[in-house]
C-alpha cells in the first residue's frame, strides 16, 4: 500500500476566487498547493475587457501571500459585445489565456453571457486564429430541458455544431458531470478536453438529499446519478490526457447558500488535492494522479509542467482543513467535506 507519493506541483484549470475580502481569504488556500490556476471571470460585473483583466490580475497579485510563486492565468468573459481586438491583443501579449462562454442564465453571474452564438462569430474566429481556447459552461438554458439533462443536450445542440463550425478552435468542456460528456470528449480528443472537479468524483445526486437537503453540495452542473459519477472516475483515472483537474472551487457566503434560493457552488479548494488523491487511491490509480493533476492541463494549454513537487500522504487531515473560512468582512464559507471522510492530505514536506 502506498502511503506517500510525490507528484509535480499540480495546477487548477478552473477556479473562482472572487474579489475583495473573499479573494483575500480564499486565494492563499489555492496558492499554497497549486502552481497556477485558470481564473474564472464571472465577477459582478464580469471581466469583459482586457483593461478589466489587467485590473483583476493586479488585485489577485496583491492578495497573494508574500513570496508566492502562484501564477493566475487570466480569462475573459464572453459577451455579445466582446471586442475581437481584445482577443488578438491579449493573445499576443500573453495576458489572455482563455475565454469563458457562459450561456446567459446558465449559472452564477451568467446574465451577461451569450444568448445567440451568431453574435460572437467574429470573436470565435479571432480566438481560432490566435489559438485562444474557449472554456465552456456546457448546459443549455432552455427551461423545458430537465436540469439533469442539460449537459447532454448542450453537447448535441450547441457544442457539436460549434466545434464543426470552428474546427481549429480549442475547447474545454468545463466540469463535466455525465457519461455523455466524458464519452464525447474522449472520442473527440485533440482540440477538445474536459476538466473534472473533485466533488463530482465524490458525490452523486442522491448525496445532495442524504438526510435532508444539503445546500453546500449544490453546484452547477448539478451532480448526476451514480452511473455518471462512476463514468467520471473512469475518465479521470484512465490516463487519457484530454481529462484534467479543474476544481471549480466556488466560494459563497454560508448565508447565501443556506437560503430560500441558495446559490450554486462548492468550495473545495482547501481539500481539492486530498480529495483527488483519495479518489485515485480508491481506484487503484495513484500512478495516474500526476497526469490528471499536473501534466495533462499544461500539455493542452501549451505550458511547461511546474518545476517543483508536492507530497501527498495517507492520513486523516486535521479538522482545521474543514473549518469554515472567515473573510475580513466576517462572512463564513463552508469547505467541501465528503461524508465518508478524507484519508489523504497534502504533506508539509
Ligand atoms: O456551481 C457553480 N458555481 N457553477 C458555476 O458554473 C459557477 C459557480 C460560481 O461562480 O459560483
Ligand atoms: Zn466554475
Amino acid at each position: 500500500m502506498t502511503d506517500r507519493i510525490e507528484i509535480r506541483r499540480p495546477d487548477d484549470w478552473h477556479l473562482h476566487v472572487r474579489d475583495g475580502a473573499m479573494l483575500k481569504a480564499t486565494l492563499p488556500l489555492s496558492a499554497g498547493v497549486f502552481g497556477r490556476a485558470i481564473i474564472m471571470p464571472n465577477l459582478k460585473p464580469p471581466v469583459r475587457t482586457l483593461a478589466d483583466l489587467r485590473d483583476y490580475r493586479k488585485r489577485i497579485a496583491a492578495a497573494l501571500p508574500a513570496g508566492s510563486s502562484f501564477r493566475p492565468l487570466m480569462t475573459l468573459y464572453l459577451t455579445e459585445d466582446t471586442d475581437a481586438g481584445d482577443i488578438r491583443a491579449g493573445a499576443l501579449s500573453g495576458e489572455l489565456t482563455a475565454v469563458k462562454l457562459y450561456p446567459a442564465g446558465a449559472t452564477t453571474n451568467s446574465d451577461s453571457g451569450v444568448r445567440d452564438l451568431e453574435r460572437v462569430e467574429n470573436v470565435l474566429e479571432a480566438m481560432q486564429d490566435a489559438d485562444v481556447p474557449l472554456l465552456v459552461h456546457g448546459e443549455v438554458t432552455d427551461p423545458d430541458v430537465d436540469i439533469f439533462d442539460r449537459e447532454a443536450v448542450f453537447i448535441e445542440r450547441v457544442l457539436d455544431p460549434l466545434r464543426r463550425r470552428y474546427p481549429a478552435l480549442r475547447v474545454v468542456l468545463e466540469h463535466i458531470t455525465t457519461s455523455e460528456g466524458a464519452g464525447y470528449v474522449m472520442s473527440n480528443a485533440g482540440r477538445l478536453a474536459a476538466t473534472i472537479t473533485p466533488h463530482h468524483l465524490m458525490i452523486n445526486r442522491t448525496d445532495i438529499f442524504r438526510g435532508g437537503i444539503r445546500p453546500h453540495l449544490y453546484c452547477l452542473p448539478v451532480a448526476k446519478r451514480e452511473k455518471h459519477r462512476l463514468a467520471l472516475r473512469r475518465a479521470a483515472t484512465s490516463g487519457a490526457d484530454c481529462f484534467f483537474l479543474g476544481t471549480d472551487s466556488a466560494p459563497h457566503p454560508v448565508h447565501e447558500k443556506e437560503s430560500d434560493c441558495g446559490c450554486a457552488g462548492v468550495f473545495c479548494a482547501p481539500v481539492a488535492m486530498a480529495c483527488v488523491a483519495q479518489v485515485f487511491d480508491e481506484e487503484d490509480a495513484l500512478d495516474r494522479l500526476e497526469g490528471f493533476a499536473s501534466r495533462h492541463g499544461p500539455a493542452f494549454y501549451g505550458l511547461p509542467v511546474n518545476d517543483d513537487t508536492i507530497w501527498l500522504e495517507r492520513k486523516s487531515p486535521e479538522e482545521s482543513a474543514f473549518r469554515d473560512v472567515e473573510t475580513e468582512a466576517k462572512e463564513r464559507v463552508r469547505v467541501f467535506r465528503p461524508d465518508a471522510g478524507l484519508h489523504w492530505s497534502v504533506a508539509d514536506r
